[in-house]
């Protein structure tokens, strides 16, 4: 059975198959040509995306997390057509995406959308922030008449707790989660159905990626948007995610609920990921199970036969050196969910009860859904935009 049967199998056995699925992912590869010699013959090739398949729900959270170099980033792009696949099909709505050109494509971009990593680098400097936000107008300019644009654009900066007046700013005039605010109010300018956030928060600060967070949340309460979140952070991710994904070396390892990959996970990498977060709560360390990984990620240039993770596993056995696990469904306890590994058996690596009095969401309580440091911009800048330096004019050259 492939892996497309076996995730269709999962969602209708669970019961999940009547919700609607917006994003359908089946078989997704991304190899990158690796070029050598003099005469710069392709020598090889770096599988960073080695067959995904999932579904997105609509006005889900699908979190997506795993190690540095797993292919993350590469899935969010070929997910949105910003680079091609070398295989694979992405069915947006219903529609098959990498069968559409021109008109069709353009109008399926409009419900798609990403937020990058950095907000320190993925704005234009140049730019002034209504010009930041709304160049999704510019580009679908039936979605905004021309005298409508600055209005939608401020009423955007209010929605994501930002300043209206500031839309002549420039981005060096804010701080890093108010940046964020901007790239995620660009990211909603056409009102998508799915937002890929490729690590949105990971650049800030602790307190001020629990306001973008809640922020997050709140536009997906308001919007009914489908969020793709990736992200290395096991317990940011959790926060949000409704279900989790989790990637090593260019594959799909698990993906289940949050709760069934949080307190049911069912292999052996997940169960490493979950054992290496830090524990908030003293009285509970020293009483996780503690998982001790050896050797490194190895290449995805170079990666192993069978199952990708036998180099590093503790249940290795013969099997998996030679055979490519499915991913397929395993019991976990409680009904089960999917997992790829031959010996794939439920292991609680995390006391995920509420012993301490603290929830699941204690991690981002009490945080408002404003960005405070605007405060402190506004303070900075002064609100007659008495700045020091030059920073009240756009940075010159280039
Ligand atoms: N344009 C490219 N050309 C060649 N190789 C690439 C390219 N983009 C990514 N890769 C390789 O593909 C693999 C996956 O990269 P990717 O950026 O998707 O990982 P990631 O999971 O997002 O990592 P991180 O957590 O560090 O952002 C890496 O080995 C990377 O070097
Ligand atoms: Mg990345």
């Amino acid at each position: 059975m492939t892996d497309l049967e076996t995730t269709e199998r999962a969602t209708s056995d669970r019961g999940t198959n009547n919700r609607d699925i917006v994003l359908k992912a089946r078989d997704l590869r991304k190899y990158y040509p690796i070029k050598g010699g003099v005469l710069q013959r392709q020598v090889g090739e770096v599988k960073a995306v080695d067959g995904v398949s999932f579904d997105l729900y609509k006005g889900e959270t699908l979190g997506i997390v795993g190690e540095s170099g797993c292919g993350k980033s590469t899935l969010g792009r070929v997910l949105m057509r910003l680079e091609e696949p070398t295989d694979g099909t992405v069915e947006f709505d219903g529609v098959q995406m990498y069968e559409q050109s021109g008109s069709a494509m353009r109008k399926m971009r409009r419900d798609i959308q990403i937020v990058f990593q950095d907000p320190y680098t993925s704005l234009n400097p140049r730019r002034t922030v209504g010009e930041i936000v709304g160049e999704p107008f510019n580009i679908h300019p039936d979605v905004v008449p021309k005298k409508g644009r600055r209005k939608a654009v401020q009423e955007l900066l209010e929605l994501v707790g930002l300043n209206p007046e500031h839309i002549n700013r420039y981005p060096h005039q804010f701080s890093g989660g108010q940046r964020q605010r901007i790239g995620i109010a660009r990211g909603i300018a056409l009102n998508p159905k799915v937002l890929i956030c490729d690590e949105p928060v990971s650049a800030l600060d602790v307190s001020v990626q629990a306001q973008v967070v809640n922020l997050m949340e709140k536009l997906q309460r308001e919007l009914g948007l489908a969020y793709i979140f990736i992200a290395h952070d096991l317990s940011v991710v959790r926060h949000i995610s409704d279900r989790v994904g989790v990637m090593y070396l260019g594959r799909l390892v698990e993906i289940g609920d949050e709760d069934e990959i949080y307190s049911r996970p069912t292999h052996p990498y997940t169960q490493a990921l979950l054992s290496a977060v830090p524990v908030p709560d003293p009285t509970l360390r020293g009483k996780r199970d503690q998982i001790t990984l050896s050797g490194d990620v190895p290449s995805p240039a170079n990666p192993p036969d069978g199952c990708h993770f036998h180099t590093r596993c503790w249940k290795v056995q013969d099997v998996c050196r030679t055979d490519t696990p499915e991913l397929e469904v395993h019991q976990d306890g409680d009904g089960g969910h999917l997992s790829r590994c031959h010996f794939a058996e439920v292991r609680q690596v995390i006391e995920t009860q509420d012993v301490s009095g603290r929830g699941k969401d204690s991690l981002f309580a009490g945080q408002g859904e404003r960005d405070n440091s605007d405060a402190v911009a506004a303070g900075a800048a002064g609100d007659g935009d008495v700045q020091s330096g030059p920073d009240t004019r756009a940075p010159s050259g280039g």
